[in-house]
């Protein structure tokens, strides 16, 4: 092939793209499941001139000419599958029912605990369908491709393990193809490995393995730079993972960031990052979750509460509660006789004060013994916050509002309880960790927030 033709076949790639990203945009629609009218803040725009063609020099070789058709083919595909969800996602909204791929739908999401069940259905087939992440394989564990499976912050090595498993429908064969890219680091194994012994606080050695992680990939591969980050994600459950971005606001800007301590006064962007639910797996094998379907008349206690002191909201919650008054248990540790998840099973509304950090494995323990669960904190974004309207299963109580908390509890009517205790058993799945993973359960979820992130990315070239 001469130069002139080379020059002319690239020419129609470009033509063949700007048509194709000006079409889509027409189809372009915000997923907002936050709530039926308002419209979200923003979502990431990648204006045209920002971002390169795949080939604009004209000088490419012919090995890199090939690369970049089938890379165009892929991607091309892609987007058209994108589109499609789009457009089957809005037919569900209008229709209130659903189209599936599939003969029979085992579960359908249904009732008050969803924002719009319709549109979560069609989007979680949709996702199911389509959504598949490539995940980086450069680097070695620990502090890559591996991270804890067990206590508070497992959640991050167990999502890591069943994406990279080899078994994952949502693994992409071909980066091209794919929907969304995994940056595979483990800030908790960062933190245990490298700051041994922990002589400093500094987030710099955090900052500096994922911002070293990020120049290889994007220099080694189009794809960081294509979107500026926009389709690539962490996973994080650990307390520090938030301040990976805080030095180099100007690279993380679209980068989505999976994290339990959600904290939207510290950053936390829920329209961008993603709530993961933080559960304190007790060991490495998973069995099944004791779910819990307690008889809500069995529940003779009030308000339960069992942990440390940890931070001003504890402090605020002890300083008012502890043993104050028998229908409010406020333990600090709980005494060996006593039997931490027969008590929450035992009680009516399980107490969930931010530590440290705002998240609490105890939302998410609550739900499992179906007990409601009383979020008591500031700033805090739910997990799933996109899709289920947690005021449905939950009771909120501002920090300010702790020395409240009887009243606001006994104001609760039975038919109003009994309602919510029903929807916390409803959602149980939803908070449920399988390996493999099963439709609608955590790990399902994480990757639908993530999916409808993806959705609402506007790429244009
Ligand atoms: C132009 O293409 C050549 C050959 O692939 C490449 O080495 C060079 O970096 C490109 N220059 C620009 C400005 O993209
Ligand atoms: C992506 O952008 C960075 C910074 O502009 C550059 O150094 C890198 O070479 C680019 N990557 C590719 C694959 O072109
Ligand atoms: C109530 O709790 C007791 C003790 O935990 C249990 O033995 C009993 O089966 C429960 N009854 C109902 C109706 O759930
Ligand atoms: C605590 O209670 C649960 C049932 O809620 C039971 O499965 C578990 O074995 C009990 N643990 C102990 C140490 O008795
Ligand atoms: C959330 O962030 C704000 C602002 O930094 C901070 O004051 C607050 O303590 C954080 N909440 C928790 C529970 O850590």
């Amino acid at each position: 092939m001469d130069d002139s033709s080379k020059h002319t076949l690239i020419l129609c790639f470009s033509i063949v793209l700007i048509f194709l990203f000006s079409f889509i945009n027409q189809f372009y629609l915000d997923f907002n499941f936050y709530s039926s009218s308002s419209h979200p803040a923003k979502h990431t725009q990648i204006s045209h001139h920002q971002i390169p063609h795949l080939s604009d020099n004209g000088t490419t070789s012919k090995a890199t000419m090939q690369e970049d058709k089938s890379s165009i083919g892929g991607f091309e595909r892609m987007e058209e599958g994108l589109a499609r969800a789009r457009a089957s996602i809005k037919q569900a909204i209008r229709s209130r029912s659903y189209k599936s791929y599939k003969h029979h739908e085992a579960f359908v999401p249904k009732g008050d605990v969803y924002l719009n069940p319709h549109a979560f259905h069609q989007s979680h087939i949709e996702m199911e369908k389509r959504f598949r992440v490539w995940w980086y394989k450069e680097g070695e564990p620990p502090l890559f491709h591996r991270g804890p499976l067990k206590d508070i912050y497992s959640t991050e090595g167990q999502f890591m393990e069943e994406l990279e498993s080899g078994n994952s429908k949502f693994s992409a064969a071909d980066p091209n193809g794919a929907v969304a890219y995994f940056i595979p680091v483990s800030i908790t194994n960062i933190v245990t490995y490298l700051y041994r012994p922990r002589t400093t606080y500094s987030r710099f050695s955090i900052q500096n393995v994922v911002e070293d992680y990020i120049g290889i990939i994007s220099s080694k591969y189009p794809y960081w730079n294509t979107s500026y980050g926009a389709d690539h994600f962490l996973v994080s459950c650990h307390d520090w993972a938030p301040d990976v971005s805080a030095t180099n606001p100007k690279l993380f800007k679209n980068f989505i960031r999976v994290l339990c301590n959600a904290n939207s006064s510290e950053g936390f962007q829920p329209v961008r990052d993603v709530s993961l639910p933080e559960i304190k797996i007790p060991s490495t094998s998973l069995g099944p979750p004791l779910l819990d379907h307690y008889s809500p008349n069995n529940r003779s206690i009030l308000a339960f509460f069992a942990g440390g002191v940890h931070g001003d909201v504890r402090k605020r919650l002890f300083g008012y509660w502890k043993d104050k008054d028998k229908d409010i248990q406020v333990h600090d540790y709980l005494p060996k006789t006593l039997n931490y998840s027969e008590l929450m099973g035992r009680s009516k509304f399980c107490l969930c004060p931010s530590g440290y950090e705002v998240a609490s494995p105890r939302v998410v323990e609550a739900i499992y013994k179906g007990c409601v669960p009383v979020i008591i904190s500031d700033n805090y974004v739910l997990p799933f916050s996109d899709v289920l309207d947690w005021s449905k299963f939950s009771i909120h109580i501002p920090v300010a509002k702790i020395q409240e908390m009887k009243r606001i509890l006994e104001e609760v009517s039975v038919e109003e309880y009994l309602e919510k205790q029903k929807r916390v058993v409803q959602v149980q799945r939803h908070f449920v960790v399988n390996r493999p993973a099963q439709p609608f359960d955590m790990f399902h979820m994480v990757m639908h927030s993530l999916w409808i992130r993806r959705l609402n990315l506007k790429l244009s070239y």
